[in-house]
């Protein structure tokens, strides 16, 4: 255990009409700053998790962190970028400059402002973290990515779209307890299990409540060496925090497995010394519902082929034995790419400190996962975090 979050902050998600990427990051740092309990000149570098790739005409935003507070004027700050694990990416960034003794108190943002776009303009930025010489012509986007993987995984264990709805419904649930989510409002079964003119198919088996949607929103944490972090109010420790990444070529791999995830979660647990049921919940990076079907079996909750026994038996549920995606996930709470990964930080500190508003808090929080993937399965992050105290 080297380090823990001592703050942190989480805009709204959803269309956000009248913010920028800059409105969003100012807010979120000042107020994780404050949360932390420290003063902007306590904070030694700063991280800005922005996956960037056109979404708006601002590309370079390291530097729109120091709007926060004239106190951040020369710090040094620098934009990561690792496609839809870009918040992770970030807050890894942060965990290495603690590590090598080159700070006391790092600030890490991660933002999107996505819908200056359309949904077919968003899906042509996201195709450019595919591989592009083999797969950028595939139709619709990061959607047709994965609707080629759910068709894969359809062939070689059967038709899961029974399981997948259930899934979607899941989200929908829990995203209409978190304040924070882009979609707060219950889907039926019914409707995501049947395609309709409100529910058309995107590509593949995916439907539309099938697939994450398109996102603004932001969110920020103050990480500080496990020493400094025992004199501040609170203190979310780093049991574990692992990457792995797999080639990018989806040629290269057996699609289906997700082995690079698959490893992360090894990994991780093993740096823990914890078995996967001894976590308390998981946020986990539900891009498509299929992704989040497919993550069962990689953090090892189900054979592979059989992750549809996690939501049919209901173990995934907000009250089953291993709680996934209780914010609403990335289907339900939104999927603002930068952001996503630390907003899955900031949602699970929330969590393990009890201070996630209303519904949305658990009953017993202890030690929480966190899955967040760039690409297909290729960029890996698995942090693991308990309450320091
Ligand atoms: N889930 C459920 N409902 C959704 C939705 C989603 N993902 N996206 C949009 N909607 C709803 C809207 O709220 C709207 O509802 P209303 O008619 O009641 O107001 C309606 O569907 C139409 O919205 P619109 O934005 O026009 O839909 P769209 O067809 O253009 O976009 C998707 C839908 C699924 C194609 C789009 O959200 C998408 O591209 N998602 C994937 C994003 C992605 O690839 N992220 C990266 C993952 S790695």
């Amino acid at each position: 255990m080297t380090a823990c979050i001592v703050g942190w902050s989480h805009s709204k998600f959803g269309k956000l009409d009248g913010e920028t990427s800059e409105s969003l990051i100012a807010k979120t740092a000042s107020e994780a700053i404050a949360h932390a309990g420290i003063a902007p000149k306590d904070v030694d570098v700063i991280y800005v998790g922005n996956m960037n790739g056109g979404f708006v005409r601002q590309e370079f935003h390291s530097s729109l962190a120091l709007q926060a507070h004239p106190d951040l004027r020369f710090k040094p700050s620098t934009r990561v970028e690792n496609a839809c694990a870009t918040g992770s990416a970030a807050i890894h960034m942060g965990l290495n400059t603690l590590a090598s003794g080159k700070a006391r108190f790092v600030l890490v943002v991660g933002v999107e402002k996505m819908t200056e776009l359309n949904s077919a303009q968003a899906g042509e930025v996201l195709i450019k973290a595919s591989y592009v010489a083999e797969e950028a012509n595939i139709k619709a986007g990061f959607a047709g990515i994965f609707g080629k993987i759910t068709s894969a995984y359809f062939q070689r264990y059967g038709d899961k779209s029974d399981a997948l709805a259930k899934i979607a419904v899941k989200a929908h649930k829990n995203g209409a307890k978190n304040p924070f989510a882009h979609f707060q409002k219950e889907f039926a079964y019914e409707f995501c299990r049947t395609p309709s003119d409100k529910n058309p198919f995107v590509a593949g088996p995916l439907k539309r409540t099938d697939c994450s949607p398109v996102t603004d929103g932001a969110a920020a944490v103050i990480l500080a060496d496990v020493s400094t972090a025992l004199g501040l109010k609170q203190a979310i420790a780093f049991r574990a925090a692992e990457q792995v990444n797999d080639f990018l070529p989806m040629s290269r791999r057996d699609i289906v497995k997700f082995e690079g995830p698959a490893l992360a979660w090894k990994k991780a647990l093993a740096a823990a010394r914890l078995d996967l049921l001894d976590l308390s919940f998981v946020e986990s990076h539900d891009c498509f519902t299929s992704a989040e079907l497919i993550e069962y079996e990689a953090m090892g909750l189900t054979a592979p082929g059989e992750g549809e026994r996690a939501i049919h038996e209901g173990w995934v549920e907000r009250d089953g034995k291993l709680p996934v995606n209780v914010s609403g996930g990335l289907k339900a709470k939104g999927h603002p790419v930068g952001a996503t990964g630390v907003s899955m930080h900031v949602i699970t500190a929330m969590q393990l400190s009890g201070t996630a508003p209303g519904a949305l808090q658990l009953p017993k929080a202890r030690l929480g996962g966190v899955f967040n993937m760039g690409g297909a399965a290729v960029a890996n992050y698995v942090s693991v975090l308990e309450p320091l105290r």
